[in-house]
């Protein structure tokens, strides 16, 4: 500890006021602004990173406001720690707030529950996350939410798959099995015209290289499970919406379900915000190299990367995407399941596992994922998705050089 003698107390407000200002400034880049958000040292004592505030209980003064609704009164809302990382996200998506989930499905969930009722009906796209199809399925039709599955390539023929009943248009764009793009835009003029909320799960995207708020979706889902935490070791999701009244709704099925998100994950994906910008870039970077090495070999039938020239969603992605991350997949020419297994177990870098956007490189055969029923998905080749990590570039190579010699 340092002593700062009698005017030590004098002294360090001195220093909180004149040297641990975080100058906000909203023309600044996504670099700066994740270096910056969510951080306010001068409530601290100075330190540069906020503290993790657990708690449970809220303490009162006054019993006029214990039930109160514009206070926080219980740690189901979340404490300092979860509302600096809202602030952040929000700032990040474009919105006017974020509400925490304990998962990146938890947040998927809140959203379909808290928008729909009985006797409503919702629109998904084919290619969504395998858990969003398994809830819509098991569990709204449970409540009386009937769903439509549209294929990804719908644009603004969306309007065909519209009932009087549609109340939500649930998005993922790119899928992320098999990287199918979507006409956001032209998907969201018609929703707006019909007042259908639209919201999307853009994971896929961290909210950096694209940005559905600015283009009219109404709500951005991210798994902070993958990029914002990146480290594999913490399990979040965030809501972010610019629409107040959605925000209001969403927030007392977030209460009524009472999924708060802990002090520390929040924090934990707060750091990981710090680097996030970095190790995207380097993601992206190092998954099209590999991506167009990938196109080179003769065991690959088909690359499934959206900022690759020959992909059919080129246009789409160069319009709409500044960046593109680690996650992608590739499609291996028709061989049986033991060359398969043989390939996946040759791997000494690249781990088999259920997740992305962490610093590890990961591989997996999602045939078994592959759910369609609004387009077949005809391709006869297996599909192997690659989310790529922070190592070297040319060590990845090799271990996927050694790991196709073993298909032969
Ligand atoms: C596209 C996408 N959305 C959402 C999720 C769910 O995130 P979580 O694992 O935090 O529930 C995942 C997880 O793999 C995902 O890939």
């Amino acid at each position: 500890m340092t002593d700062l003698g009698p005017n030590g107390a004098q002294l360090r407000e001195h220093q909180l006021n004149e040297s641990c200002k975080v100058k906000k400034n909203p023309e600044h880049k996504i670099e700066t602004k994740l270096a910056q958000l969510g951080r306010d040292p001068n409530s601290h004592e100075g330190f540069v990173n906020p503290p993790i505030q657990r708690g449970s209980t809220v303490l009162f003064d006054n019993p006029a406001d214990l039930y109160r609704k514009d206070i926080k009164t219980y740690g189901l809302e979340g404490a300092s720690t979860q509302d600096r990382l809202c602030s952040a996200l929000t700032e990040i998506m474009g919105g006017v707030g974020t509400i925490l989930c304990p998962s990146g499905l938890s947040a998927i969930t809140l959203v379909l529950l808290g928008l729909t009722k009985s006797g409503d009906h919702v629109l998904v796209c084919d290619s969504a996350y395998g858990p969003t199809r398994r809830f819509c399925d098991e569990v709204l039709a449970k409540y009386g939410v009937e769903t439509t599955y549209y294929p990804p390539s719908v644009g603004t023929e969306i309007g065909a798959f519209i009932k009087p009943n549609t109340v939500l248009i649930m998005l993922e764009s790119p899928g992320s099995i098999t990287m199918e793009l979507q006409d956001i835009p032209a998907i969201v003029k018609v929703a707006k015209a019909k007042g259908i909320v639209t919201a999307i799960d853009d994971t896929w995207s961290a909210g950096v290289y694209f940005k559905p708020l600015a283009i009219g979706v109404d709500i951005s889902i991210q798994a902070l499970t993958k990029y914002q935490s990146g480290h594999s070791d913490v399990l979040a999701g965030s809501v972010t919406t610019n629409n107040e009244e959605l925000l209001a709704r969403l927030l007392d099925m977030h209460l009524a379900l009472g999924i708060g998100t802990s002090a520390e994950d929040a924090w934990l994906c707060l750091r990981g915000l710090r680097t996030m910008a970095v190790r995207l870039a380097h993601q992206d970077q190092t998954a099209r190299k590999i991506a167009s090495w990938l196109e080179t070999r003769e065991e690959v039938e088909r690359v499934l990367h959206p900022a690759l020239p020959s992909s059919p969603d080129n246009a789409i992605w160069q319009r709409d995407f500044t960046g593109a991350g680690g996650l992608f997949s590739f499609i291996l020419k028709p061989v049986g399941k033991a060359k398969i297994y043989a390939m996946l177990e040759a791997f000494e870098i690249f781990a088999m596992g259920f997740s992305w956007g962490g610093y590890e490189s990961l591989v997996l055969y999602c045939d078994p994922q592959i759910k369609r029923s609004a387009v077949k998905w005809t391709e006869n080749g297996h599909l192997i998705r690659l989310a790529i990590g922070l190592e070297n570039v040319d060590d990845l190579i090799a271990d996927l050089d050694r790991a196709l010699e073993a298909l032969k």
